[in-house]
């Protein structure tokens, strides 16, 4: 097969690769369509190595159809048209993932627009209504809004009833944010976001607030939760180091949650796509939830596709394709 491999200069090459081996408990998938993530930047850097066991390729979720099944899995046949989501390997023309991470495609939807569904949406959704715990009708803030992750949460959160601030980089984006469902927003080139969630959530502040950039925002974020919220940390684009008042940490009883998706056990992932077919698919057919792609590249020109995502410009996911 085929896959992107990552050069020792870092450039990324469309080469001739072993295929991966097929475990009792996975499946295979003839890859259709992959996907750009922060951590597919991080990893190509050097700086996020894959966990213990997966795939050394990159690629956290892909679309495309069941070419092969283990001998312990029942629940697929070869031919499924399906979406995964992925510990890696995913830039390559044959992935192998545990049966449990693979969800079908929603009615209707081509392999690009599934592919811009497991990473954003399980982010989201394992974030805030299973680990922060999101009520309906509590308030919540995205930082990176228009991000792929925060599009997603956006549109999650309207369809629980959760009102949601969203920080953005530009007009623009809080545009589209509101567009998408936000109620109130700021843009963070143009000063703290704190007063302005202030007047949007009033003197007692939100119930949980997701966080890729961590350091210098820790303060603000912390002023900004109501008591027995949740803050929760998915990413460190602002710096691994920030100032902590414990004091109001401990008054208000507030969580400080750090999370990460691709680590987690099979099991655990499991349980998110499972909590995902249930609670999160059918929205996509009744066209309450919709992917938000950027936009689609050929897999060897993922080296440009990175460039985009790295510039900033980008609202919703950059989609890889595999040439047919
Ligand atoms: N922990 C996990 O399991 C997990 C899973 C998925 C993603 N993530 C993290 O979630 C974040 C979003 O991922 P994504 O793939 O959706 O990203 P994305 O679509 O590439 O969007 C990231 C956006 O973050 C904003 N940003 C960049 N640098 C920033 C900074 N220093 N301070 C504030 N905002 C900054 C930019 O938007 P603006 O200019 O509009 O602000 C950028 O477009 C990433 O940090 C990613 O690593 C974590």
């Amino acid at each position: 097969m085929k896959a992107i491999v990552i050069e020792s200069d870092k450039s990324l090459s469309w080469q001739e690769q072993p295929e991966p081996p097929l475990g009792a408990d996975q499946v295979a998938i003839a890859v259709r369509t992959t996907a750009v993530n922060r951590a597919d930047l991080m990893q190509r850097a050097g700086l996020y190595p894959p966990p213990p066991g997966a795939s050394e390729i990159l690629g956290l979720e892909c679309a495309g159809e069941i070419k092969a099944v283990g001998t312990s899995v029942s629940q697929w046949q070869v031919g499924d048209r399906v979406c995964a989501l992925l510990a890696g390997g995913g830039y390559a023309e044959t992935v192998v993932c545990h049966a449990d991470h693979v969800l079908p495609i929603p009615a209707g939807f081509d392999f690009i627009q599934a592919t811009a569904l497991p990473e954003v949406f399980a982010t989201a959704w394992m974030n805030l209504f299973m680990l922060a715990e999101l009520q309906p009708g509590q308030k919540a803030i995205l930082h990176a809004g228009a991000s792929g992750v925060g599009t997603a949460a956006i549109q999650l959160c309207k369809a629980q009833g959760n009102p949601v601030f969203v920080t953005v980089g530009d007009q623009a984006k809080l545009d589209s944010c509101m567009a998408l469902g936000a109620d109130g927003g700021h843009v963070r080139t143009e000063g703290d976001f704190e007063t302005a969630v202030k007047e949007w959530a009033g003197k007692t502040g939100v119930a949980a607030i997701l966080d890729p950039v961590g350091g210098n925002y820790l303060e603000q974020n912390i002023r900004c939760l109501d008591t027995d919220g949740s803050l929760v940390i998915i990413g460190l684009m602002g710096g691994r180091t920030g100032s902590l008042d414990l004091g109001r940490l401990l008054v208000k009883r507030i969580r400080v949650i750090g999370s990460t998706l691709r680590s987690r056990s099979d099991a655990a992932k499991a349980a998110v796509i499972a909590q995902m077919r249930e609670q999160v698919w059918p929205r996509f057919e009744q066209g309450i939830l919709k992917p938000i792609v950027h936009s689609t590249f050929p897999i060897d020109q993922a080296s440009q596709a990175f460039d985009l995502v790295a510039s900033n410009q980008t609202t919703g996911k950059v989609i890889l394709e595999l040439p047919s």
